[in-house]
């Protein structure tokens, strides 16, 4: 159940430091990628901790600022961090930015995240475009007291990753000359990465890429009408593809390496999304 109060609070929040804020578009960077906002000319800043839903971004490597900014002409709120499931702070802080985005007349949201790959012949650095996603976090943020906000009572899942949006976002790697693959996100709640007979049953099932974010956002976005696209940056092989542990420093340094091609891409996005009718 999310409770309204706190995400009614900071919307005023915001409403008060972007008085002149009405996006069309919203961007949510995970681990390590709070950068790409750097693709965009800001119009404005606003800290996560005077943010009453959001608080301080807990994790390292998320900056916790939203940035209102503009690309192509795009006026958009970009989140540098996001909060998790596993931070135990509640369902509204996780579903802050799409409640935000969705109040301010937002469209669409375009989801980012790190993730472990699941293929052997896959390269830490490779950028996934998300097609669909597989919820084994055993819990959902629509759960509880159904609120009209987040759309019906049964929310259609057939179609959450934009097929037009995944096609432009298409586009703009084979402009920008940044190979993308496609595939299936798979998310737990972490904290804890997977085991290696883990990431084998869940590769079984269908998962090319494992984390701990992005899917209850992706829900609750859907759910509530906004149109999604995302994309997730295999920051390392997941558990017992190599020989070696995992660790939450080779996921940011990767996710640093792949930042060029992150900001080349989210620029050609943005520009090739103007010339679309949202
Ligand atoms: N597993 C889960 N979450 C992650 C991973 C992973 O291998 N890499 C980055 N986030």
């Amino acid at each position: 159940m999310i409770n309204r109060d706190p995400l009614d609070a900071s919307l005023a929040t915001v409403k008060k430091a972007f008085p002149e804020a009405t996006p069309q578009l919203g961007m949510i960077l995970g681990s390590g990628l709070s950068d790409i906002a750097d693709a965009f000319d800001p119009l404005g800043v606003l800290s996560y901790e005077e943010i009453p839903s959001l608080g301080k971004a807990g994790v390292a490597g998320h900056a916790g600022r939203l940035v209102w900014g503009k690309s192509a002409g795009i006026e958009t709120l970009i989140f540098q961090g996001r909060r998790h499931v596993y931070e135990g702070v509640g369902w509204e802080a996780v579903a802050t930015p799409l409640f935000l985005l969705k109040s301010l007349g937002a469209k669409a949201v375009f989801l980012t995240n790190a993730a472990g790959g699941t293929h052997p012949e896959w390269t830490p650095g490779d950028l996934m475009i998300i097609d669909d996603h597989i919820n084994m976090m055993g819990v959902t943020p629509l759960l509880g007291a159904h609120d009209p906000f987040w759309g019906a009572r049964f929310p259609d899942q057939s179609f959450i990753y934009d097929r037009k949006l995944r096609a432009v976002l298409s586009r703009a790697g084979e402009k920008t000359d940044v190979a993308l693959r496609h595939g299936t996100y798979f998310a737990g709640t972490g904290p804890t990465y997977e085991t290696p007979a883990e990431v084998r049953a869940w590769r079984t099932l269908g998962a090319d890429a494992v984390g701990m974010s992005t899917v209850p956002e992706a829900m609750l976005a859907n759910a509530a009408g906004l149109r999604v696209v995302g994309l997730s940056c295999i920051t390392n092989m997941a558990a017992g593809i190599l020989d070696q542990p995992l660790t939450h420093q080779e996921v940011f340094e990767t996710s640093q390496k792949a930042m060029a091609n992150m900001k080349k891409l989210t620029l050609q996005f943005w520009q090739e999304l103007a010339k679309e009718k949202l």
